[in-house]
């Protein structure tokens, strides 16, 4: 027979420091979010009845004691876990895995020559400059 969850089947873990509760089945990335700690995400969508599949890597966090870094958006939290978000290591990895992403895109067709364009200074540096995406797009890219 099959036991009815109840709130008491809420997960106590530490995120950022911070005693939080998840509730039966949310993911680590849920509970951040609930919470207002923004973890960056791609493959993901919080909409309803979306399934993640933690393919992209874009939201990863650090786990205590834990040799790899976990995919928030499928990883479920555990009693007494301890969960940083905003580790060096994680933001290190979700920086890496969005700087592929964007070196990956095709090539934007050259923008038509306009006179004035000329004027401009040095064209710029940063792979998400090059491709034209805004700096707002990838938040793992602003430096605070
Ligand atoms: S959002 Fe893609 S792996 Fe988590």
């Amino acid at each position: 027979m099959e036991r009815v969850k109840t709130m008491s089947d809420t997960v106590s873990f530490t995120l950022d420091g911070v005693d939080v509760d998840a509730k039966p089945g949310e993911t680590i990335w849920q509970v951040a979010q609930r919470l207002g700690t923004e973890i960056p995400h791609l493959c993901y969508s919080p909409a309803p009845d979306y399934r993640p599949d933690g393919n992209c890597r874009a939201c990863m966090v650090e786990i205590e004691g834990e040799r790899v870094l976990a995919a928030s958006c499928i990883r479920k939290p555990a009693a007494g876990m301890k969960v940083r978000t905003a580790s060096e290591r994680a933001r290190a990895s979700r920086r890496m895995v969005f700087e592929l992403l964007v070196a990956d895109q095709p090539e934007f067709a050259a923008p038509p020559r306009i006179e004035h364009r000329r004027s401009r200074p040095a064209g710029p540096t940063a792979v998400h400059e090059r491709r034209r995406i805004p700096a707002a797009a990838l938040p793992c890219l602003v430096r605070a």
